[in-house]
């Protein structure tokens, strides 16, 4: 047959396979990622889902820094296991503002996308201070030293701004009141209504139980907020699109 004797000639020709071989790689691949750039978002938007408060921003960068991502990835798959698990699966959307994203693989400890809301402030507390006072058998390091880092809130403008230079879509109000936002959401006591205003369902909380605003305080903030906000008993997927 003519078309088995054309493509033996491509067979016995290193050089000329190796050619056709590129040139289909090449068109499958304009093909899958040509779209891209002229989709303006390729994220469904997901209502509820907004950028981190200073606090929890901050806690963010602290996970990062203590390399809580080497053991803890933040991303549940659509699998029975997980979802019955964790709950509901990940969405894209939110990991939308976070730089760079922490879904990760590997998990040495539980997934924590959603662990928000799941354990009590003083849990926690607890937990990262001594893991084995309430996991008795938990091979996590302590972190007792988050409690007594003070934090002046310095840099927080910055780091804002930093996101949103990166593409997170924070308002001027958001980063003029950064540094009042950052100190109010662990004070109860204080006068937080702007901070749940500018990100709806902060949750305000003297996280560490002690006086003044430490490390503790912002990783908690961090913790709690993750897989908070969307509300998926109201969530439909829309496949529509
Ligand atoms: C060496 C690996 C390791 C590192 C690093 C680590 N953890 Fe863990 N983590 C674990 C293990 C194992 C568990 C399960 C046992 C337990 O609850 O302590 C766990 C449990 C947790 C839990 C409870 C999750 C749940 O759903 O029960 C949270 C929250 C948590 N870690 C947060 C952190 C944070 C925040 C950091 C960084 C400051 C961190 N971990 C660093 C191993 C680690």
């Amino acid at each position: 047959m003519a078309i088995l004797e054309k493509h033996r000639v491509l067979e016995k020709s290193p050089t000329l396979l190796l050619v056709a071989s590129l040139l289909v790689v090449t068109v499958g691949g304009i093909v899958e990622i040509a779209p891209l750039f002229w989709l303006e978002n390729t994220i469904e938007d997901v209502e509820g889902v907004r950028p981190y408060s200073p606090l929890e921003l901050a806690g963010r960068d602290i996970y990062i820094r203590e390399g809580c991502y080497v053991c803890h990835s933040q991303m549940i798959r659509p699998m029975r296991d997980e979802v019955e698990r964790y709950g509901h699966y990940s969405l894209a959307a939110e990991s939308q503002y976070d730089h760079p994203f922490q879904w990760g693989s590997k998990r040495t400890g539980p997934d924590v996308a959603r662990v928000g809301g799941r354990y009590s402030d003083a849990w926690h507390v607890d937990h990262l201070m001594d893991p084995q006072s309430v996991v008795p058998e938990s091979i996590m390091p302590k972190y007792a030293f988050l409690a007594d880092a003070r934090l002046d809130g310095a840099q927080i403008q910055a780091l804002l701004e930093t996101h949103r230079f990166v593409g997170v879509p924070y308002t001027d109000d958001q980063i003029a009141s950064a540094r009042a936002d950052f100190f109010v959401q662990a004070d109860p006591d204080g006068d937080w209504d702007g901070l749940v205003e500018r990100y709806p369902g902060a949750v305000v909380s003297n996280f560490d139980g002690q006086p003044g605003l430490t490390e503790m305080d912002a990783l908690i903030a961090y913790l709690q907020v993750l897989g908070t906000m969307v509300d998926f008993s109201t969530f439909t997927p829309d496949a529509s699109r």
